[in-house]
């Protein structure tokens, strides 16, 4: 078995691992010094080597390009972006920009149960954290890109409330400098030809008959700086790293030959919480690679709650992205059709994924609390306690014990660390 932790490969010695543990428990005790034996625990045997250098941060590939984002490395969106995430004029009451539930100090997350900003959203924020390596964003994927995604919250009537419009018209009027710079000469657009109240992305019947009165050559124009903010936003949002956590150091020091240094990084509880993790508890599973997540949806069988209708994720989501006109196959998008492989191997089968959630990333899972796409649960042992018991199909029974619950909520402590950002 993968990780079990056994030096001895022979049947015989059931006593000499009881003897073993035995010492490890004294040696523990008493501490170690420089004479003893390195505790077994930190033996690895190669196949679970293999899993843990591929959760480790050293092995994050360089920041993939989005073919639909020509602007997402170009340094002065990066620059530009920055300013709007945290711009509130990008608001209908000039108070919430993406900073508002994004907060840069606990993971570009707010730690509510339920997002707050012109009204109350029916999600948890989502953390951002090496967001740029995903294929498709929002806990059900409506959105096939960054940019695509960053130009969702300002229509929507809960988050900023504000219309593309409006949008284009501010960026018209405070931004044309830098906007011009990267994307080129703005398109001229007027509050008559252009109302900032139109718009056919609110839901709002008088934005909706406004923005049909205008003239396709100008609906166009505002589409276009729209989609360029969200470009913009999205070179910012892309740059949000995770940095090697005490669980990174550790493996880099195991993959180093160096347990004696690896002992120092991490508690024997949390390595008993990390073989579970990549074993019995079959965490990895779907918490997998260095952001650990495998970018994909699961029903993992959270009760819908009975007093609201019931969320259908990602069932919903793929509907969604199809019918999405700043998609990767839209008009406004900077990839050719081949280049869209997200979109052209989506799986449409709807039915399989009702009540099926985006994988979140466990990074700084400690520090960001509550937890689930609905923010159900206060603490990390209350998700722990929750694996115990699920039934669902796609994570099998686990048969945890208490203690082991333990042992898996100090291993996820471990994967902690400030994040880098622009600054
Ligand atoms: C009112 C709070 C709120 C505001 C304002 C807000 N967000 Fe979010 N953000 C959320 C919530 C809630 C989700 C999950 C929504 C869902 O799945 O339906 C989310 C999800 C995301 C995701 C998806 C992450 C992933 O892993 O899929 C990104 C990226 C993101 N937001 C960036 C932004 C940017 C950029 C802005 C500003 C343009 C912004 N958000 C404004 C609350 C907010
Ligand atoms: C079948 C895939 C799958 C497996 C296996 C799995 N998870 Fe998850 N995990 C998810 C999904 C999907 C969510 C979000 C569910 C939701 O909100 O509806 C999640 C959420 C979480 C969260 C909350 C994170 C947050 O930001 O809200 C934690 C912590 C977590 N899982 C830890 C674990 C641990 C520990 C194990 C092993 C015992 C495990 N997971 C096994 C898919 C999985």
């Amino acid at each position: 078995m993968p990780g079990d932790g056994v030096r001895c490969r022979d049947w015989s010695p059931v006593i000499y691992g009881l003897l073993l543990a035995v010492v490890l428990q004294a040696s523990l005790l008493a501490g170690r010094s420089e004479a003893d034996p390195l505790p077994d625990i930190h033996q690895w045997s190669g196949e679970a080597l293999k899993t843990l250098r591929s959760l480790s941060l050293s092995s994050l590939p360089p920041l993939p390009k989005d073919p639909s984002n020509a602007y997402q490395a170009d340094a002065r969106a990066i620059e530009f972006g920055k300013s709007l995430f945290f711009d509130q004029r990008l608001s209908a009451n000039g108070k919430v920009s993406c900073a508002t539930c994004h907060l840069p100090n606990v993971s570009f997350t707010d730690r509510l149960p339920l997002a707050k900003g012109m009204g109350t959203t029916t999600r948890r924020t989502m953390p951002l954290i090496g967001v740029a390596y995903h294929a498709s964003f929002f806990w059900d994927g409506r959105k096939d890109s960054l940019w695509s995604q960053a130009i969702g919250p300002i229509e929507s009537s809960v988050e900023h409330g504000a219309t593309r419009s409006m949008c284009a018209h501010l960026i018209t009027d405070k931004y044309r400098k830098q906007y011009e710079e990267i994307f080129g000469t703005l398109p001229k657009i007027t509050h008559k030809s252009c109302p900032p109240q139109a718009s056919p992305g609110t839901g709002n019947p008088a934005a909706i008959r406004l923005w049909n009165a205008m003239k396709p050559g100008d609906r166009d124009a505002v589409n276009r700086i729209y989609a360029n903010l969200g470009k913009a936003i999205a070179a910012y949002v892309s740059r949000i790293l995770p940095q090697p956590a005490p669980f990174d150091r550790y493996v880099d020091a195991i993959v180093a030959g160096d347990p004696e240094a690896a002992a120092e990084l991490l508690a024997p509880e949390a390595i008993q919480g990390l073989r579970l993790f990549i074993g019995k508890a079959k965490c990895t599973n779907c918490h997998m690679g260095p952001l650990f997540t495998n970018s994909s949806f699961h029903n993992i069988g959270l009760a819908a709650s009975k007093k609201k209708p019931q969320d259908r994720g990602r069932a919903d989501g793929i509907n969604l992205v199809l019918a999405d006109e700043f998609n990767c196959l839209g008009s406004y998008s900077d990839a050719k059709p081949d280049e869209c492989t997200e979109l052209r191997f989506l799986d449409r089968n709807t039915s399989q994924y009702v009540g099926a959630f985006k994988t979140p990333t466990l990074r700084n899972v400690a520090d960001r609390s509550p937890y689930m796409h609905a923010g159900q649960m206060k603490t990390l042992a209350d998700v722990l306690i929750f694996y115990q018991q699920s039934r669902s199909r796609e994570l099998g029974h686990q048969n945890l014990t208490a203690a082991e619950l333990l042992q898996l909520e100090a291993f996820l402590k471990t994967l902690s660390s400030p994040l880098a950002f622009p600054q």
